[in-house]
C-alpha cells in the first residue's frame, strides 16, 4: 500500500537589499515622525532595492540559500512557484526568469498574485502539487520590490513597506509536515488596498495614477484585525487543535499592532510570535517567509514544532497554513 505523501519545509532562505531607509531619512522626505510610525506600526527601518536591483534578483540570492539550506542542488527542484506583486516583466513571469538564474530547465514554474497573502496561497498549492505526487522538491518564494509602487510623497503609505525576498524548499516526505491549509478572498473590498490601474485598461490611466498604492489604512486595519481572529479560530478548528498546541506564531508582517491582536485573540504570548516589522516593515508577500528564515536561522523555531503562518493582503485576500515544521 502507497504510503501517505506529506510536503514538509526541507530549507528556508532569504535576502534582504543592503540599503536600509530608516524613520530618520523618512522624517527628512515627508512630514512624518519616527516617533508616528513607531507608535502606529512597530516599524523603524525597511530595506530598500537598489537602482539596478530586481524582484528577480532578490528572490535569486533567497532562493540559493533556500537550496543549500535544504542540501539540495538546483536541479533537484521540480516545480518553482513565485508569490510577488512587483513582477520584473508583464511576462515571463518572475518564476520562470528565476527557473533561467538557477540553470534549471524544463519543469512548470508559475506566478501566484495574492498581495500579502501570496507566499501563504504559494506554500498551499506546493502542498497540493507534493500530496497529489505531482512535485517532489518545490521552490516557493515570496519576493517583492514595493518600492517601485510606492509614491515617496504619500506619507500615509510610503512609511510602511519594504522590499525583500525568502523562499521555502517543500519536500515530498513520510513525515507529517503541512497539517493544513485555509484560503480566502473578498474581493468587494477591491478600493481599500490597490494599485487602480493595470494593463487592460492602457498605458495612459496608469501613467496618470503614477502606477501606486493608494490605501485606506484604517478601514484596512478594522478588517485585517477582525479577519486574521477569524482564520486563527478556523485554523484550530479544522484540526480539532487548541491555543496552546501552537508553538510559534508567524503572522504577515504590516504593523506590530495587527500582529498584536492576533496573538491575543490566540491567547499566546509574544515572545511566541516571530516579529520582524520593526527591520523590514510590510515586505508584502515576503514577509512570512522572511520571518520563518529568521527564526530558524536564530535557532528559536525547531525541527517537530508547530507552527501557525498567516497573511492578509490586497483583494482583500487572507490565507494560513498549520504546519510541523
Ligand atoms: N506621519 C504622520 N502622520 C500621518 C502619517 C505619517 N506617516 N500617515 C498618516 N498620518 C496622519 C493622518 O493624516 C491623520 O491625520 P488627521 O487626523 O489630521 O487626518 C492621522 O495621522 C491619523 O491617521 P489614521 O490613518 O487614522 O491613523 P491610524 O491610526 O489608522 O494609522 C496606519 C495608520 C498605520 C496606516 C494604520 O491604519 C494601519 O496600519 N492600517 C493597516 C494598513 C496596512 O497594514 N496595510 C498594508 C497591507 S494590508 C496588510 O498587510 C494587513
Amino acid at each position: 500500500m502507497r504510503s501517505v505523501i506529506y510536503s514538509r519545509i526541507k530549507g528556508t532562505g532569504s535576502y534582504l537589499p543592503e540599503k536600509v531607509l530608516t524613520n530618520l531619512d523618512l522624517e527628512k522626505m515627508v512630514d512624518t515622525t519616527d516617533q508616528w510610525i513607531t507608535e502606529r506600526t512597530g516599524i523603524r527601518q525597511r530595506h530598500v532595492a537598489a537602482e539596478n536591483e530586481t524582484t528577480c534578483d532578490i528572490a535569486e540570492k533567497a532562493s540559493r540559500h533556500a537550496i543549500a539550506a535544504a542540501g539540495l542542488e538546483p536541479a533537484d527542484i521540480d516545480l518553482i512557484i513565485v508569490a510577488t506583486t512587483t513582477p520584473d516583466r508583464i511576462f515571463p513571469s518572475t518564476a520562470c526568469l528565476l527557473q533561467e538564474r538557477l540553470g534549471i530547465r524544463g519543469p512548470a514554474a508559475f506566478d501566484v498574485q495574492a498581495v500579502c497573502t501570496g507566499f501563504v496561497y504559494a506554500l498551499s498549492i506546493a502542498d497540493k502539487f507534493i500530496r497529489t505526487g505531482s512535485a517532489r522538491n518545490v521552490l516557493v518564494v515570496g519576493a517583492e520590490t514595493l518600492s517601485r509602487i510606492l509614491d515617496w510623497s504619500d506619507r500615509s503609505t510610503c512609511v510602511l513597506f519594504g522590499d525583500g525576498a525568502g523562499a521555502v524548499v517543500l519536500e515530498a516526505s513520510e513525515e507529517m509536515g503541512i497539517i493544513s491549509s485555509n484560503l480566502h478572498a473578498d474581493g468587494r473590498y477591491k478600493e481599500l488596498l490597490t494599485v487602480p490601474h493595470g494593463i487592460s485598461q492602457g498605458f495612459d490611466q496608469l501613467k496618470e495614477s503614477g502606477g501606486f498604492i493608494r490605501m485606506q489604512g484604517s478601514e484596512v486595519f478594522k478588517v485585517a484585525v477582525n479577519t486574521l481572529g477569524r482564520l486563527v479560530d478556523e485554523a484550530l478548528a479544522d484540526n480539532n487543535l487548541s491555543q496552546s498546541d501552537i508553538d510559534w506564531l508567524v503572522p504577515h508582517q504590516a504593523n506590530i499592532r495587527i500582529i498584536q491582536a492576533t496573538a491575543k485573540k490566540l491567547k499566546m504570548p509574544m515572545d511566541k510570535v516571530i516579529v520582524t516589522v520593526e527591520k523590514h516593515g510590510n515586505t508584502s508577500a515576503a514577509s512570512v517567509p522572511l520571518a520563518l528564515d529568521v527564526a530558524v536561522r536564530d535557532g528559536r523555531i525547531k525541527r517537530g514544532e508547530t507552527l501557525l503562518l498567516e497573511a492578509f493582503g490586497g483583494g482583500f485576500t487572507w490565507g494560513s497554513v498549520l504546519l510541523k515544521y
